[in-house]
């Protein structure tokens, strides 16, 4: 069948986390016959193990769906489920560049959230076409008119195609079907005939293939046998496959202008691909890169190193594997006295970091040890001016001349009743508030200025548990801000360890410096000999505790008993040690970085 540009859609879904896109993809598959009954299961697009155990999305998935219209031609609808979680915006920034539409799913029992609206403007900004889906009809608490009266009149959308649906029944999926086939614009069809160019919006690691290129073509056509530069390092490749993505990867003879896809070229070096790029046919004159793609800005910084030294360079091919499958964290050799080498990573926010320390450990079989979570500080001295996003380096207060924090503009969305307490939560977190408004009579938006290490260490936990679950986040990069901050340090018998040096705002660093000694005092265990801890701002000391000596039994707290559960505690304690850095003479385990 000869592909005809005016009959491909391809469009992403996009929603505030648990809103139900998944879901969503998983009717629509359905529905197509995509994947055939043995090979379904629910959200089977989130294929990774750790999205499935935790239920969210992490990454993009793109699949290719045949669809028979009423109008009795034959569509390819090429659909993109994207991650809700405000720390995974960089992955559905990246799916957008790839399609022409969005459907935006709204849960109809909680309304437009966070989320919600930033994506909505993330698909305006990249002028897709947006579709609203008011998911979840099913549910007896639904209020669709609200949804609907919300979108008109806060938000402006008065004519924008809007379905309603209940993924989880599978109503109103053939009417959606129908809206995409009719609303979405297919990709442009004047590029067919021109040399091969696409834009790469993700890839891979294949053992066998090498690197595999995710791409959309924008003009032309690329086969097996093709010669294609990369724009951005000049560098070619005769391409050895091309395919489209359906549950699995499949090979298909070519790929032309508008189409969704994958290409491999045997590349080996991971540091040849960059997503973003352009990559175009040897033979075109025009060698310009397609505009579109935007960096990401690491707002969370944090050490990770390998617990047995001797696994630095697996981590390091690790870090350079996994960055071609997430471009949006860095990662940046550096050494610590008492961790060893190691490499100082920047996320997007703290769940990011959590995710790709976890896919680390899981996918490439490491045990690893890394600092709590800190921000890139902006340090004028004598001189100079220096970025600091590792407290170790943060200079002596006597050389300091003004400190500044990176801020951002921070929304909460909530229900009204809990005002108040969310109010009194920003106050302790240094915001400076703004304004809130109501947009419909029911929910609350508070807008403030907030540190951005303030909102790293469980704030979207604290305002889950504050609105029981109904208040929802969202934050934008402002810049910098001067702000009084110092180094607290640990001293462990005396030595000061580098890995739990912290940086705290001023008025907070004596019930911090607290805080942090007696935390500590719980997770380090007793050992053979008393220990010391101390938390001190240059040279003063403002908390002390001590550890008594002595082997902590693990056992004693068992009385006879079954032989295997002894066994199974010790077997625990020694897979705990495993996680343990000694420094100095001291066992610290991994709880105690995070402290
Ligand atoms: P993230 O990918 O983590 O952002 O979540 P998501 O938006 O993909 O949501 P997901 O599809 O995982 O659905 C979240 C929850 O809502 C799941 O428990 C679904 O079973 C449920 N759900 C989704 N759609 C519907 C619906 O139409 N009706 C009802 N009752 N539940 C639904």
């Amino acid at each position: 069948m000869k592909l005809e540009t005016n009959k491909i859609r391809n469009f992403c879904i996009i929603a505030h986390i648990d809103h139900g896109k998944s879901t969503l993809a998983d009717r629509i598959l359905e529905y197509t016959n995509t994947i055939e009954k043995r090979e379904f299961r629910q959200q089977v697009l989130d294929s990774m193990e750790l999205e499935r155990e935790r239920g969210i999305t992490i990454k993009s998935k793109a699949i290719r769906i045949n669809y028979l219209a009423r109008d009795g031609k034959q569509y390819i609808l090429n659909l993109i489920d994207t991650p809700g979680h405000v720390d995974f915006s960089h992955e559905v920034s990246r799916s957008l560049i790839a399609c022409e539409g969005a459907l935006v799913v709204i849960d109809a029992t909680q309304g437009l959230q966070a989320q919600t609206i930033s994506n909505i403007y993330l698909a305006r900004e990249n002028k897709l076409r947006i579709i609203f889906v008011i998911n979840k009809i099913d549910m007896k608490n639904a209020d669709v008119n609200s949804v609907k009266e919300e979108l008109a009149n806060t938000y402006g959308f008065k004519n924008a195609p809007c379905f309603l649906v209940s993924a989880k029944e599978g109503t109103g999926i053939p009417e959606l079907l129908e809206g995409i086939v009719k609303y979405i614009p297919p990709p442009e069809a004047s590029n067919v005939k021109n040399d091969f160019r696409a834009l790469i919006f993700d890839s891979s690691f294949d053992a066998y293939r090498g690197v595999i290129v995710y791409l959309k073509v924008i003009s032309g056509i690329v086969k097996k046998g093709d010669i294609v530069e990369f724009i951005s390092n000049k560098k070619e490749f005769e391409v050895s496959e091309v395919g489209i993505f359906r549950l699995k990867m499949e090979e298909r003879k070519s790929l032309t202008c508008g189409e969704v896809g994958y290409l491999s070229a045997n590349i080996k070096n991971l540091s040849d691909v960059r997503i973003g790029d352009t990559i175009v046919s040897n033979l075109s004159p025009v060698k310009e890169p397609i505009p579109g793609y935007k960096e990401a800005k690491q707002m969370v910084f944090s050490a990770i190193y390998p617990v047995e030294s001797r696994h630095y360079p697996a981590l390091r091919e690790a870090l350079d594997k996994l960055s071609l499958n997430d471009p949006s964290f860095t990662y940046e050799p550096e050494s610590s006295p008492s961790l060893g080498s190691g490499f100082r990573c920047g996320f997007l926010g703290p769940l990011h970091m959590e995710i790709i320390q976890e896919r680390l450990e899981r996918e490439y079989n490491l045990d690893l040890i890394s600092s709590a979570p800190s921000v890139c500080y902006r340090i004028k001295m004598r001189g100079k001016t220096v970025f600091i996003d590792n407290p170790a380096k943060f200079p002596p207060p006597q050389e300091v001349e003004r400190t500044e924090e990176p801020f951002v503009r921070l929304k909460i969305f909530s229900p009204d009743e809990y005002l108040g307490r969310l109010t009194k939560l920003c106050k302790e977190r240094r915001a400076t508030h703004l304004s809130t408004d109501y947009p419909d009579p029911r929910q609350v938006v508070i807008i403030s200025e907030m540190p951005v290490s303030e909102i790293i260490v469980d704030f979207h936990n604290i305002v889950k548990s504050i609105t029981r679950g109904y208040g929802s986040v969202d934050y934008k990069d402002i810049g910098y801000r001067e702000t009084k901050i110092v180094r607290l340090d640990i001293l462990l018998n005396g030595e000061r360890i580098d890995a739990l040096a912290c940086i705290v705002p001023r008025e907070k660093a004596y019930e911090r410096g607290r805080a942090l000694v007696l935390k500590l005092k719980e997770v380090i265990q007793r050992q053979q000999f008393p220990i010391a801890i101390q938390a001190a701002i240059g040279g003063n000391v403002i908390a002390r505790e001590t550890i008594r000596a002595f082997r902590k039994d693990v056992t004693e707290k068992l009385y006879g008993g079954d032989v295997t559960r002894k066994k199974k505690l010790l077997e625990k304690q020694k897979h705990g040690k495993k996680r343990m850095k000694i420094l100095g003479k001291v066992k610290v385990p991994q709880e105690a970085f995070l402290a």
